[in-house]
């Protein structure tokens, strides 16, 4: 699919990986809607690219409903989608503290997971009501954000793993689901990128420790190398139903 002239929502579009996949999209042309809990913070990156920014929690079913309706209220229906929103929580199944508490691992999968899906049903059943743009009868294309963590978590992360996992696992059979309407699912699982939550969950010396085991390049990621990939996804129809480790080959060990 042409990027150009297309609308775009980036949950989580805000910060990070997001925010660059809002700049990468908004080059190639399309109208983005910045959709994050950090309202002030999607506001700076919508007025940089002429998009619009739309305060959300994914893990609110009323707040992602309304979203979606300010979104096609005031652009249209958006055929792109990229669910990149997420946290993470550092915490061991048990420890000397107790067990993990539930509330947090309940917290890390709904935003994660159920606000991810919350967010794909809620578009694809709206993108299902526009008309093919090509010769296949394509309609739209969702991309959802992972993480290596979904294959080899580390000590103190069952919960993110749990929910980036559920995000890999849904993405075939969404796929199917949606093949009828012409609209593609497609899932990133980043490696280590250099960002704000890569920073805060690993801390100054955990992060350097990570770069050193990245077997090549070796380095983080660039956010803009993430949205280089979310948009060639869009543009290649042939993409569809998997899961994209996007790591320069690094493979988690036991510890962050
Ligand atoms: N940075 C990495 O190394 C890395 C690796 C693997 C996966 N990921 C995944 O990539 C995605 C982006 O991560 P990032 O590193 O850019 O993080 P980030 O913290 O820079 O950006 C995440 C954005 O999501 C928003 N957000 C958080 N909770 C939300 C909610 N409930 N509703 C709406 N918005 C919410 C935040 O406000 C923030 O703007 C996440 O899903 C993360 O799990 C990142």
């Amino acid at each position: 699919m042409e990027i150009k002239d297309q609308i775009a929502i980036v949950t989580g579009g805000a910060s990070g990986l997001g925010a660059d996949t809002v700049r990468a999209l908004a080059a190639k042309g399309a109208k983005v809607a910045v959709l994050d809990l950090n309202e002030d913070l999607a506001k700076t990156i919508a007025d940089e690219v002429g998009g619009i920014a739309v305060k959300v929690d994914v893990a609110d079913t009323d707040s992602v409903a309304a979203a979606m309706a300010t979104v096609k209220d005031k652009l249209g229906v958006a055929r792109i989608v990229m669910n990149v929103a997420g946290i993470g929580i550092g915490r061991k199944i048990t420890s000397r503290k107790g067990p993990h508490p539930l509330g947090d691992f309940m917290r890390v999968v709904n935003v994660n997971l159920t606000g991810t899906f919350d967010v794909c049903r809620l578009a694809s059943t709206d993108i299902s009501t526009l008309e093919p743009l090509n010769e296949d009868g394509e309609r739209g294309v969702i991309v959802n954000v992972a993480s290596i963590f979904a294959f080899d978590g580390p000590v103190g992360d069952t919960a993110y793993a749990a929910a980036k996992a559920g995000v890999a696992g849904m993405t075939l059979p969404m796929a199917r689901d949606l093949s009828g309407y012409g609209i593609r699912v497609m899932t990133i699982a980043p490696g280590v990128f250099d960002t704000p939550l890569a920073r805060s969950e690993t801390g100054p010396d955990g992060f350097e420790r990570l770069k050193s085991s990245i077997p090549f390049p070796k380095r983080a990621g660039k956010p803009s190398e993430f949205a280089q990939m979310a948009c060639h996804i869009v543009e290649n129809s042939m993409l569809n139903g998997e899961v994209i480790r996007l790591d320069a080959a690094f493979r988690m060990g036991m510890t962050l």
